[in-house]
C-alpha cells in the first residue's frame, strides 16, 4: 500500500534508539527524508548511516537535550535549515525517572515538564506555521498508556505527558482546517532499552528478580507479551501518512490491551 509520503521530510526525536529509531526506519522505508535527533551525536551518526544504507534516503542527525530550555526551537530551526521544510514531526525523547509519587520536588517537576511538555510544544510551535502555509503537515507524539491509566512510579511521566496531550488536542482543533493533523500514540510496554532499564530499576528497589518484575507486568497485558517497537512505528507512520488525512486530535493505545478502561 502506498502511504503517499515518498519525498516528504520527517523530524524524529529519540531517533537513535527504541521507538524513535523504529519510527525513523519505517518512515525511511516509505521514502521520507529524515532528520533524527537526541543527545548522543555518536549513536545518532551510526544510526543515520545504517538507515541511509538500508533505505537509500538522506538522513541528517542533530544533537540536543530535550530537558534543556530552548533546545526545541533550536532543533526545529536547524532541521528546517537542513531540509527546507519539516512535513512530519514525531515528538519523542527519553522518559523521566521513576519516583515515589509522594516524594516529588519542584526541581524534578521542572525537568519533567521541560522534557515532556515544554520542549515538544516549543518545537511544534516553531514548525506549525510552515506546515499550515503549505496546506499539509503531520504531528505525531509518542506519549504513554500512563496518561490514561497512571503508572504508579512514573508520576512525572503521567503528568508531563498529560500536559502535552492537552496542548496537542487543543492545537489539533486550531489547525485542522489547514491540512495539518496532530495525534498521539500511547505505548504500553514495548521492548526497548528504556523498558529494560525500568524493569531492572524496579527489581533493584523491590529486591525482586527482573524475571519476577517482568512476570508481574505480563500478567496485566492481555496479549501476554511486551510489544515490539515496529508494532508502534507502523501506526505512527500510518498517522504521518496521506491516508490518515481525516484523523486528528486522537490518542490511540498500542498496548496489547493493557489499558483496562474505555477510551
Ligand atoms: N518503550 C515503551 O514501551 C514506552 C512506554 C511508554 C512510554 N515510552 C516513552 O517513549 C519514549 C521513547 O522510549 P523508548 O522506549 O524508545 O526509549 P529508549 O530506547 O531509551 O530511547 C530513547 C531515545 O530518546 C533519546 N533521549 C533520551 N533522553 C533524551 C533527552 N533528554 N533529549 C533528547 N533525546 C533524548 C535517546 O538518545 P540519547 O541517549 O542519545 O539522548 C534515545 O534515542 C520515552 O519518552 C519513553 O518514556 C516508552
Amino acid at each position: 500500500m502506498d502511504l503517499g509520503i515518498r519525498g516528504r521530510t520527517a523530524l524524529v526525536g529519540g531517533g537513535s534508539s527504541g521507538l524513535g529509531r523504529a519510527t525513523a526506519e519505517r518512515l525511511a522505508e516509505e521514502g521520507c527524508r529524515l532528520v533524527i535527533w537526541s543527545r548522543g551525536a555518536d549513536g545518532l551518526a551510526k544510526t543515520a548511516d545504517e538507515i541511509h544504507r538500508r533505505h537509500g534516503v538522506e538522513v541528517i542527525s542533530l544533537a540536543g537535550d530535550a530537558s534543556v530550555p530552548g533546545v526545541g526551537a533550536r532543533i526545529a530551526a536547524e532541521a528546517t535549515a537542513a531540509v527546507g521544510r519539516v512535513d512530519i514531526l514525531v515528538l519523542n525523547a527519553g522518559g523521566p525517572p521513576a519516583i515515589d509519587p509522594t516524594k516529588t520536588d519542584p526541581a524534578g517537576w521542572g525537568r519533567a515538564f521541560q522534557l515532556l511538555a515544554t520542549t515538544p510544544i516549543e518545537m511544534a510551535t516553531a514548525l506549525l506555521p510552515a506546515m499550515r502555509a503549505s496546506g499539509w503537515g503531520r504531528i505525531v507524539a509518542i506519549l504513554s498508556s500512563g496518561i490514561r491509566q497512571p503508572i504508579p512510579d512514573l508520576v512525572y511521566s503521567n503528568a508531563g505527558r498529560g500536559a502535552l496531550a492537552a496542548w496537542l488536542k487543543t492545537a489539533a482543533r486550531a489547525v485542522a482546517a489547514d491540512g495539518v493533523t496532530i495525534n498521539g500514540v500511547l505505548p504500553g510496554r514495548l521492548t526497548t532499552p528504556r523498558i529494560e532499564s525500568l524493569d531492572a530499576g524496579r527489581a533493584e528497589t523491590t529486591g525482586q528478580s527482573v524475571e519476577s518484575i517482568r512476570a508481574g507486568h505480563l500478567a496485566t497485558i492481555p496479549a501476554g507479551r511486551y510489544g515490539r517497537p515496529d508494532e508502534l512505528a507502523s501506526y505512527v507512520t500510518y498517522l504521518a501518512s496521506d491516508l490518515a488525512s481525516y484523523q486528528t486530535g486522537t490518542f490511540t493505545a498500542v498496548d496489547g490491551g493493557l489499558i483496562s478502561g474505555l477510551p
